[in-house]
């Protein structure tokens, strides 16, 4: 069978499993498989795939199409910020969002070098874009989950950012450590009540501690911005992610605790998805 059949057939099986990336997640799966990249699909249709690789992919079409696996945990990585991460079950897939927060991050410490924490770091994915950018930056990426750490330690050998992150298994409620310029965090903020209504792929296969944010969604988020409080310099950033629909509680509770907002950055449907505040102690 050419690559151009197979990825027909592919995406016609998860079509008809309604998965609205079909075309998509088909030309991913085959071009991992294969070792041969989408574009190359574009540039010639007729690519002659072996049958041990088209074995390979129709069991990787199943999992997607019947179990509901996300392409990035069938394929262990995940492009974010320009950048392949290493993912798997233990960790949070990067989502665009946080690309948001990043691209507002950069933009405003370009030329500076602060010192970072990242809390709840999952695969790494924030700290490491960052550090990218911010070349004399360094930083702390604290996870209460021991896997997660792994992988992001991996992320930042295999993306070359060496020795400018200190890796840290530890809750924010336990963590007192350095002054820090920014802290950001990706917390879980799904409420519990909310999570049996996520999509299957999310549900069955991502990490709960990584999406399941209390009675209200809000019990990481509030831990965050109170220790944030005690460990930020003055004038120190806050930078964080919320749920859609949690802005104006969220914005209460940075202000009980001495936060000025000082950019809001919405997703691409509008809506508030990131606060930047700095501390002010007076
Ligand atoms: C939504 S994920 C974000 C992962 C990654 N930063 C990203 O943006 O893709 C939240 C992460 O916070 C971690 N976490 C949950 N509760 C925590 C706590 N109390 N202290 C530190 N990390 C926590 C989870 O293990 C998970 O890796």
């Amino acid at each position: 069978m050419t690559s151009n059949e197979l990825i027909k057939k592919g995406s016609d099986i998860l079509k008809k499993n309604k998965i609205k990336s079909h075309i998509i997640d088909s030309e991913l799966l085959l071009s991992n498989v294969s070792g041969k990249s989408r574009e190359s699909f574009l540039l010639n249709s007729n690519f002659k795939i072996d049958p041990s690789q088209i074995r390979s992919f129709n069991d990787l079409v199943a999992r997607r199409a019947y179990r509901k696996e996300p392409v990035a945990y069938l394929l262990n990585k995940k492009e974010f910020w320009s950048m392949k991460f290493k993912v798997n079950k233990d960790v949070l897939i990067p989502r665009p969002e946080t690309e948001i927060l990043v691209e507002a991050l950069v933009k405003y410490y370009k030329g500076h070098d602060p010192f970072i924490l990242d809390i709840g770091t999952g695969s790494g994915c924030i700290i490491i874009s960052l550090l990218q950018e911010l070349k004399q930056s360094k930083g702390v990426a604290i996870d209460i989950s021991n896997k997660a750490l792994k992988i992001a330690k991996k992320n930042s050998k295999i993306l070359n950012i060496p020795n400018r992150i200190k890796f840290v298994k530890a809750s924010i409620c336990n963590f007192n450590s350095f002054k820090f310029d920014l802290i950001v965090s990706n917390p879980p903020y799904i409420a519990r009540h909310q999570l049996k209504n996520l999509d299957v792929g999310i549900k069955k296969f991502e990490p709960k501690i990584a999406l399941d944010g209390g009675n209200d969604g809000l019990d990481v988020i509030r831990k965050v911005i109170y220790k944030s409080r005690k460990i930020l310099k003055i004038n120190g950033m806050l930078a964080l992610e919320i749920g859609n629909g949690q802005y104006k509680k969220v914005s209460q509770i940075l202000k009980l605790n001495k936060f000025n907002e000082k950019f809001l950055i919405s997703d691409y449907k509008n809506n508030i998805r990131c606060i930047l505040s700095v501390l002010n102690h007076y």
